[in-house]
């Protein structure tokens, strides 16, 4: 049992969480952002991340440290808290993303986890190998053995109090990524960042985002932190949560801001398009796009970056209250609402709906049904789990919106998307549902779904549904065995 990381609060795959930094003397609540802060431009100054943007923690390169003529020896006289100002975490990542750049780094594994430790690093981390999408399997599963044997030795380093990091490679290979995690647990290393996601998230490729992850979660604990390793973007801080991810490291606000890109929630805008700012920040609030294109250059990069990590920040508090309120699948359907590529990552999450529902907490806030996506959330599945376990007391059931029972012994409400419900259900979550009038097919399809789990776990019963318009691909689906009652006319399904 790991003992630094604490969970406070979940929905689907997503948590709060509270990492314990020993070395810094903090917590550090997760989700967490961890600004990028390169030495040697300082964009935004890391006391001003503290004290204006709350940061908790941040990244520094520990491999561009040592090899700084500048900053190395003041790193390692001073110390990175002082270097920089900050009290709070700092995490330092290796070389690895130079190596995977460049082809070379000048510097051993044991060297760069030792130089991490002297320069006051928080937590520090191994040399693994960035293997990107779309390498063959046999490339991908060598480079990750030599990930593997880093992380072994990385074990024998002598850290102190230092946390280690122990990336989970493996390219867009499922089995390769989820024995990868398996391993890292294994290991006394740390935190799980999972690599090599940049590609995927800059070509909004975010199923196969989702599938990584998602492939790494399942050979992690529960109690495991997740970073997702260079994901800075806003707009997919909600999915990567609700896939279980803890930590995100931006360079994007910094990187964004030197070309003119203004990061929003929904994707990313440039200055020179903008005639308004869809934003009210300190930065956004006092100045129009024409007066901040009027600024400076180097005025205006770092005003871009402010906005840039004022919407960050903003996102990631509302992704928290999400998992507090319980209502995250909802902030992931408006989100993903955003971009195609949203509706993919969402999709390819809600494919994974069996195992999020093994961790999704029982009861939360109000369900919404917002779009045939709602019908395919862990908590619908659960329902037709639990359909397919429970036996019926009478012979003849009906299973209705009206209240004619009298030639039945029993009688349940149908509750599209879950379906038929017991009597002693109907006031619990999930099944305070609300959801438009004007429903789609699939909400009556997957209510279908659950009374045939029901009628497949009680042969012996007669089961009459009494529906009122229900579209004929929802009828389609009920058993042949069940007999099916129409309440009144169709007028809620103009496109059947
Ligand atoms: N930064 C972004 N991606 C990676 C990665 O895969 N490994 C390391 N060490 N740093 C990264
Ligand atoms: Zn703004």
């Amino acid at each position: 049992m790991r003992e630094i990381f604490e969970i406070r609060d979940a929905d689907g795959a997503g948590r709060i969480g509270e990492l314990t930094v020993p070395r810094a003397g903090v917590t550090v609540e997760t989700p967490a952002l961890l600004p990028v802060i390169n030495p040697h431009l300082r964009t935004v100054e890391p006391a001003t991340l503290e004290s204006a943007f709350g940061a908790e923690i941040l990244i520094t390169n520990g491999y561009i440290l040592y090899k700084s003529k500048e900053f190395r020896e003041r790193a390692l006289s001073e110390g990175l808290a002082k270097l920089y100002d900050f009290s709070g975490a700092i995490m330092t990542d290796s070389g690895s993303f130079q190596l995977s750049e460049y082809g070379e780094i000048t510097v051993t594994n044991a060297e760069i986890l030792e130089f991490q430790r002297d320069i006051g690093s928080h937590i520090g981390t191994p040399i693994d190998i960035p293997t990107p999408p779309g390498v063959s399997h046999e490339r991908a599963e060598s480079e990750l053995e030599t990930t593997k044997a880093r992380l072994d030795a990385a074990e024998s380093v002598d850290v102190g109090e230092m946390l280690v990091n122990a990336p989970i490679q493996g390219s867009t290979y499922p089995d390769l990524r989820e024995s990868a995690a398996s391993h890292a647990y294994e290991t006394s290393l740390d935190v799980f960042p999972v690599g090599a996601v940049v590609p995927l998230m800059n070509g909004y490729r975010y199923a196969e985002m989702v599938d990584v992850v998602r492939a790494a979660k399942r050979g992690l604990g529960a109690d495991a932190p997740v970073h997702l390793f260079g994901a800075g973007h806003p707009m997919m801080f909600a999915l990567a949560v609700a896939a279980g991810c803890d930590l995100f490291d931006s360079a994007a606000y910094a990187l964004y801001a030197r070309d003119g890109r203004y990061l929003t929630v929904a994707g990313t805008d440039h200055l020179d398009d903008l005639d308004y700012f869809p934003c009210s920040c300190p930065v956004c609030a006092e100045r129009t796009p024409e007066t901040l294109r009027s600024l400076p250059a180097a005025r205006r990069e770092k005003l871009l970056a402010r906005h840039n990590l004022h919407v960050s920040y903003r996102e990631l508090r509302t992704v928290k209250q999400a998992v507090r309120e319980g209502n995250l699948f909802e902030l992931l359907e408006r989100r993903a609402r955003n971009h195609p590529a949203m509706v993919d990552g969402y999709r390819a999450l809600l494919d994974d709906s069996a195992a999020l529902e093994r961790v999704d907490p029982v009861s939360k806030g109000s369900f919404f049904y917002l779009s045939t996506d709602s019908a395919r959330r862990p908590e619908v599945r659960r329902h037709h789990d639990r359909l397919g376990r429970l036996s019926v007391d009478g012979d003849r059931v009906l299973l209705s919106a009206g209240d004619d029972n009298s030639r039945f012994d029993e009688t349940w409400r149908l509750n599209p998307p879950f379906g038929p419900v017991p009597p002693a259900l109907s006031d619990s979550y999930p099944l305070t549902i609300e959801r438009p009038e004007r429903l789609d097919r699939g909400g009556y399809e997957a209510a279908a779904a659950g009374v045939a789990r029901l009628a497949e776990a009680n042969p012996d019963t007669e089961f009459t549904v009494a529906h009122w318009g229900w579209p004929e691909s929802a009828i389609d689906r009920l058993p042949d065995g069940v007999d099916v009652l129409s309440l009144g006319a169709d007028s809620q399904h103009p496109d059947e």
